[in-house]
């Protein structure tokens, strides 16, 4: 109650100032667990002959294949209408690639190890289920699954599976997102016009000149190449939705081939393609209630282009930049 108070107090005083803006060090300080995380430099995904033949194997193996064909199991189109977890024809592995194993793909051999953890969005500790329901209801557009239910279980043991020998807590490189210049993002707004030329040259080829991707035959069988915009990809909630996260993950893995340590686009080019493909004439599902995300304003993510804001800039500013005045870099 106290803390409320204090914080009312302060908003008022300062409310109009901008020194609410999204403070890189405060999130720092309010993710730190206390202890120092082990650094682990060169993971390499454990070999899958080593998964026993019993039934903790088989979990492994289901959590995989929900991973890697999530449209198979859960997705849309599955026989079974009472599995119909996913909304759209999207797999994890089509942002978490090569089945959360591809560095800096936003994998997930640190995942296991960094549950629970401090979330902005809800500011609450939350748990690996409740992170994995947050990109059921917004990357894949679809509702939650049961935390005990036998799916949520096996994508969990995978994780497991995935982080063994990896500490309590490590920093794994390439397990955080790569970042396109800071500096630049700060001094520059995303060119979605700039972003249109980018895509036409890098992106359509499999992506389709409407975004619309490249859908494999037959019912529940996804997509070769996934949608970028449409009723059948990520809605307005998801994290790649966001112009600088997009951008973020772009730089290091897409086109197709692209790793962090042999890109192909530019900084400049990923945050144009971001804007580009998540600029509002670009038709997507849109996630309701996201004025209710990040009840902390000081910690809601710069790039959300819904309000409210505590700090003076446009919904257009926080969507497509420059980030000055919006971010506080850490020092
Ligand atoms: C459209 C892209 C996309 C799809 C599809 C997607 N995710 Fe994500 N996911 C992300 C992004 C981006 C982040 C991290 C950024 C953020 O926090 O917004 C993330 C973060 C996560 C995290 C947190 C990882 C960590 O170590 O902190 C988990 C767990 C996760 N996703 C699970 C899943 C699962 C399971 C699926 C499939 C059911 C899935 N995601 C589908 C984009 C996606
Ligand atoms: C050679 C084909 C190819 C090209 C070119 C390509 N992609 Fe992709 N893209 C893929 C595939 C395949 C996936 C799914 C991930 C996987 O299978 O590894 C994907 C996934 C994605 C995703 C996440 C999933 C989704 O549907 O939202 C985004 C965003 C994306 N690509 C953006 C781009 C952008 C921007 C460009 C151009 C700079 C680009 N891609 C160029 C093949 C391609």
């Amino acid at each position: 109650m106290k803390k409320v108070s204090i914080l009312g107090m302060a908003l008022l005083l300062l409310g109009a100032s901008g020194l609410f803006a999204f403070d890189v060090a405060e999130l720092a300080k309010r993710s730190d667990k206390g202890f120092k995380p082990v650094v682990v430099k060169d993971w390499k995904a454990p070999d899958e002959s080593t998964i026993p033949n019993n039934l903790f194997g088989e979990t492994v193996r289901y959590g995989k294949a929900l991973v890697h064909e999530t449209y198979k199991y859960i997705g849309p189109e599955v026989a079974d209408a009472k599995m119909r977890y996913a909304g759209n024809n999207l797999a994890c592995s089509s942002c978490h690639q090569d089945a959360g194993t591809k560095r800096w793909s936003a994998p997930f051999m640190a995942t296991f190890g960094t549950f629970p953890q401090y979330r902005n969005r809800d500011e609450n500790i939350g748990s690996i289920e409740e992170r994995v329901n947050g990109c059921m209801n917004r990357s894949m557009n679809g509702k939650s699954l049961p935390e005990n239910g036998k799916e949520m279980r096996a994508i969990v043991t995978y994780m497991y599976w995935l982080a063994q020998g990896i500490p309590v807590g490590a920093k794994v490189e390439g397990a955080e997102f790569p970042q396109v210049n800071r500096k630049m993002v700060m001094s520059q707004a995303a060119d979605p016009i700039k972003g249109e030329k980018v895509y036409k040259e890098h992106c359509a080829s499999c992506h389709g000149e409407n975004g619309e991707g490249v859908k494999r035959e037959g019912k529940a069988n996804g997509y070769e190449f996934p949608p970028l915009w449409g009723k059948d990809t990520y809605n307005t909630g998801a994290g790649m939705y966001r112009v600088l996260r997009a951008a973020d993950w772009i730089v290091a893995n897409m086109p197709l081939g692209a790793d962090n340590h042999n890109r192909i686009l530019t900084d400049e080019q990923a945050y144009n393609v971001a804007a580009y493909i998540n600029n509002y004439d670009k038709p997507r599902d849109v996630k309701a209630n996201r004025e209710k995300d990040f009840p902390d304003l000081s910690m809601k993510v710069p790039d959300s282009d819904v309000g409210p804001y505590d700090d003076n800039k446009t919904r257009h500013q926080h969507k497509f930049g420059p980030y000055k005045g919006i971010i506080i870099p850490a020092k």
